[in-house]
């Protein structure tokens, strides 16, 4: 099973979730710092202040991705570091850190892939009102050029926001992420100027030059419980409406007005019976409706639902009453999470059906699972067996026609699981958080071979 000769094979992870070091060279405080700091708020306490100490030892971990024969590497730069208060002026030793991590990777031959925004936002912008003010959306536009003046001239692949489904939902709706607050109309709202603040900056990079621009969402196919195991099982119409609202609320709701500059009807539904509708500016779907060449796709597990007749909404999902979260009838990794291989298939081949001039990668796709050094390795055969299952997916994909130009793997290191925290082990990496030793596990090693073959 070969990929095409240019398919991109590397690894994503976030900065937050990696770098330590959080009150070193000017760095101000995230909305992750607060939050992480409150008790409650992260399994066993646990914060991202050391994570792997990644700020520090990111030449050792370029080496280790050239080892794996890594083509391009998926990292976020944190907001706090450019700017500590979010906005004004710019943080010189903040934007060398990127600066060095960008030429490293260069010398090591590997691409790196730069999201401007995944979740870390400075803390004094959240105390105006974080993604719930209009305003933010703006500063992040002006972050956002900051970073591509210092590091445009050498990278090329750019991403906006990392999943802005979870932040606005997650961070603004059940609270389970940072900044914990649960108000519907603030997720609603947030969701909007999360996608102005895409539209904004995405127009400023490419006004100054970038080559390359993308979105990347958590997507998911939208299936009822007969359609996990059966693709061809026909629902009944009220199961049929209740997938399909579901899909606009997690899918649609970001890609329709980022490429056709539309609203679904059922996103403006929720919007009106959350807090109305009024944050939509007269231009704001124009303006998010800047081009993007690539779509990211972060896929873990199907959404699976059904009609729930009186249900209330689900506080993650405003809009979603009478509609039921399902159980799924599938193993699950670590999280909890189902696993189907051919949902990854089944939504690539529907990504590329309803956005066809825009491309696709992977941008993030893989599983914690509970693993344990054994005598300097690490035995994931259930990670390897995952990564396998769904490659052969993505691989299905690209046969039924999709452009689907790469993939990467969740996560190059055990890292810290936002709410989660240090228990759920993600990486192909081992990471001993108590003396920062890192283990390649036997599915990075795996990982390398399928690079080196370009191929299953
Ligand atoms: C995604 C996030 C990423 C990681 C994985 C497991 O939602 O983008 O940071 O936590 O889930």
């Amino acid at each position: 099973m070969i990929f095409p000769e240019d398919f991109v094979w590397g690894a994503a992870t976030a900065s937050y979730q990696i770098e330590g070091a959080v009150k070193e060279d000017g760095r101000g405080q995230s909305i992750w710092d607060t939050f992480s700091h409150t008790p409650g708020n992260v399994a066993d306490g646990d914060t991202g202040d050391v994570a792997c100490d990644h700020y520090h030892r990111y030449r050792d971990d370029i080496g280790l991705m050239r080892e794996l024969r890594l083509g391009a590497y998926r990292f976020s730069v944190a907001w706090p570091r450019i700017q500590p208060d979010g906005e004004g002026s710019i943080n010189p030793h903040g934007l060398a850190f990127y600066d060095r991590l960008v030429d490293e990777l260069l010398a090591a031959k590997i691409s790196p892939y730069v999201t401007l925004y995944h979740w870390d936002l400075p803390q004094a912008l959240e105390d105006r009102g974080g993604w719930t003010n209009r305003d933010t959306a703006y500063r992040f536009a002006d972050y956002a050029q900051a970073v591509y003046d210092k590091l445009g001239d050498r990278v090329t692949d750019w991403a906006t926001l990392n999943e802005p489904w979870v932040a606005a939902f997650l961070g603004y709706g059940n609270g389970v992420h940072a900044p914990g607050r649960r108000d519907p109309a603030d997720a609603m709202r947030s969701a909007h100027h999360l996608l102005l603040g895409h539209g904004l900056a995405a127009r400023r990079l490419r006004e100054a030059g970038a080559r390359s621009i993308m979105l990347v969402v958590n997507s998911a196919p939208v299936l009822t419980p007969a359609q996990v195991n059966d693709p061809s099982a026909a629902p009944s119409e009220a199961d049929a409406a209740a997938t399909r609202r579901i899909h606009a609320l997690l899918t649609r709701q970001f890609l329709d007005p980022a490429v056709y500059g539309t609203y679904p009807e059922e996103v403006l539904a929720a919007a009106e019976r959350n807090g109305g509708t009024g944050h939509i500016q007269d231009g704001d779907l124009e303006l998010i409706n800047a081009p993007i060449d690539l779509i990211g796709v972060n896929y873990y597990n199907p959404c699976v639902v059904e009609s729930g007749p009186g249900l209330p909404a689900d506080a993650a999902w405003p809009g979603s009453e009478d509609v039921k979260f399902a159980a799924v009838d599938a193993p699950t990794t670590a999280m909890g999470w189902p696993i189907v291989p051919d949902g990854l298939s089944r939504l690539l081949v529907r990504l590329s059906e309803d956005y066809p001039r825009v491309g696709l990668m992977v941008t993030e796709n893989g599983a914690a699972f509970d693993d344990a050094v054994e005598g300097g390795r690490v035995h994931d055969d259930d990670r390897v067996a995952y990564l396998d299952g769904h490659l052969r997916e993505v691989h299905k994909a690209i046969e039924a026609g999709a452009d689907l130009r790469g993939y990467l793997v969740w996560s190059l290191l055990d890292n810290f699981e936002w709410a989660e925290g240090y228990r759920r082990r993600f990486g192909i990496v081992h990471v001993d958080y108590a003396t920062q030793t890192r283990v390649p596990k036997d599915s990075a090693l795996w990982y390398r071979d399928v690079i080196g073959r370009n191929g299953l």
